[in-house]
């Protein structure tokens, strides 16, 4: 076991750009209100600011952009709003899947996808074939996903993998069964509209991340706002449990 195995999977090099931004994209309702507009018009207006933040990124280098859309606890919401949001999603995919291919952007979708319609299902699957070879930056989409259940289902499936083996399990075994085992761990996370709260986001994952809160609506969630998470980012120093001293020494 290395030095390092515990807590974090790997101890990422500090760099300029977060390798891996994770986002929780909230507001869009509210955002909507202050206009007196339906909340879904929130919704379709967040799809803009997820196009350009993608571009923005691409255009950085980052390697991992992961975007929470639709979480396991958002069904408790209005069964109009859900199918909005469904077929919001769809027609998202459908129409920008080849933009990304065409952009060397590789997409994949986490989270429990046994709620989702057959032709929801079968557009994710295209859509992941057609980009599964690209080299750019992943964009990760997380719908009906929760933290809780994706720490359960790898679990529940290195268990299995190893029914006939009695022995102490390891994050090191744990971790390839987890939804983004293709990943490193989020450098930054952003949360916009003001809430401070993780949702039952990417629980493991987070463990050592930067959290940048923001009171912007994610509709306003423009390149300057973009902008000032980075920067904030850039001021932090990562110490994943060493001192300050031995970062300058080292
Ligand atoms: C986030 O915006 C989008 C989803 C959860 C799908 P909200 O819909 O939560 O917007 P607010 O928080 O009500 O403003
Ligand atoms: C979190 O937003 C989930 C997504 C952005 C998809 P919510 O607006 O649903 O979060 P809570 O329930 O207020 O914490
Ligand atoms: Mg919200």
């Amino acid at each position: 076991m290395g030095l390092f195995s515990s807590s974090t999977q790997t101890i990422p090099a500090l760099a300029e750009i977060p390798q891996h931004i994770a986002v929780i994209m909230d507001g869009n309702g509210r955002w909507a209100r202050k206009r007196f507009l339906p909340r879904v018009a929130g919704h379709k207006r967040g799809v803009e600011t997820v196009r350009n933040l993608v571009k923005q990124c691409a255009k950085l280098n980052v390697k991992f952009l992961t975007l929470f859309a639709f979480s396991s606890e958002n069904w408790r919401r209005p069964d109009d709003e859900v199918s909005f949001l469904m077929g919001l999603f769809m027609d998202a995919l459908k129409r920008e899947v080849v933009k990304l291919h065409e952009n060397n952007i590789r997409l994949i979708l986490i989270g429990d996808r046994s709620r989702f319609n057959d032709e929801l299902v079968k557009q994710i699957e295209a859509s992941e074939q057609l980009t599964e070879k690209n080299t750019g930056l992943t964009l990760t989409i997380a719908a009906n996903y929760g933290g809780r259940w994706d720490i359960l289902q790898a679990t529940n499936r290195m268990i299995v993998a190893n029914l006939n083996k009695s022995k102490d399990f390891t994050e090191d075994d744990l971790t390839p069964y987890l939804a983004m085992h293709y990943a490193t761990e989020p450098d930054l996370f952003i949360r916009t509209g003001g809430e401070k709260r993780v949702s039952n986001f990417l629980l493991w994952q987070l463990a050592y991340t930067e959290f940048y809160f923001t009171d912007t609506l994610w509709p306003d969630f423009d390149d300057k706002a973009f902008q000032a998470a980075i920067a904030s980012y850039q001021q932090r120093e990562r110490r994943f449990g060493r001192t300050s001293e031995q970062l300058s020494n080292a």
